[in-house]
């Protein structure tokens, strides 16, 4: 099985959470995991649709990796669904090319998950912030997984802190 990871982290130079799984991730050297950095190859955000599109083409699974910025994915994400899901392409009349594909998200937190239920009765949980994911994932044809969630991160900003969260995200990407 082919995963693509798309990586959506603004500052990866000061990520600490970020750049310790992916770093773990990139030395298992998995033939069959690509990392996509968006902000590295599109600083611009100048997003080349069909090179995107053709990574997309050849992935059985497809995995969105963002730290929460304001209860959302981070903007070069965003941007780049509005761009790759295009019209004819992802929905719509003959719109399929990612139908039966999965989809994954992994996402790290600043704050505990003891913190988001206490919230927000209305919003109980980091996942219901992104409750558009199930809508869009359906329109497109493709299988929204549950996400992969690491908490805490503003708590604890120490490597050491982040090593307990990567056999699960290592198992994530690879399951
Ligand atoms: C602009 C901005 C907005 C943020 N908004 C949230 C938020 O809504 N919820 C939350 O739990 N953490 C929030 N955070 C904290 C980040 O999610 C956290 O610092 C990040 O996941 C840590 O990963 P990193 O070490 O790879 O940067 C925010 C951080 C920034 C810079």
């Amino acid at each position: 099985m082919k995963t693509v990871l798309v990586l959506a982290h603004p500052n990866m130079k000061e990520s600490i959470y970020n750049k310790t799984l992916v770093e773990a991730l990139e030395k298992q050297n998995y033939k069959n995991v690509i990392i996509h950095d968006l902000y590295k190859l599109y600083p611009d955000f100048n997003i080349d649709i069909k090179a995107e599109q053709n990574l997309l083409l050849n992935a059985d699974k497809i995995i969105f990796e963002t730290p929460v910025y304001w209860y959302n994915m981070t903007p070069l994400l965003k941007k780049w669904m509005d761009d790759v899901f295009e019209h004819g392409w992802a929905y719509g009349h003959n719109g399929t090319k990612l139908h039966g594909k999965k989809f994954g998200w992994i996402l790290t937190a600043g704050a505990s998950e003891q913190d988001y239920k206490e919230a927000q009765p209305q919003l109980p949980s980091l996942e219901s912030c992104f409750n558009f994911l199930i809508p869009t994932i359906d329109l497109i044809g493709g299988k929204l997984l549950d996400p992969y969630i690491v908490y805490g991160a503003e708590y604890n900003r120490e490597v050491k802190d982040v090593l307990p969260s990567i056999p699960g995200y290592l198992d994530y990407i690879t399951k």
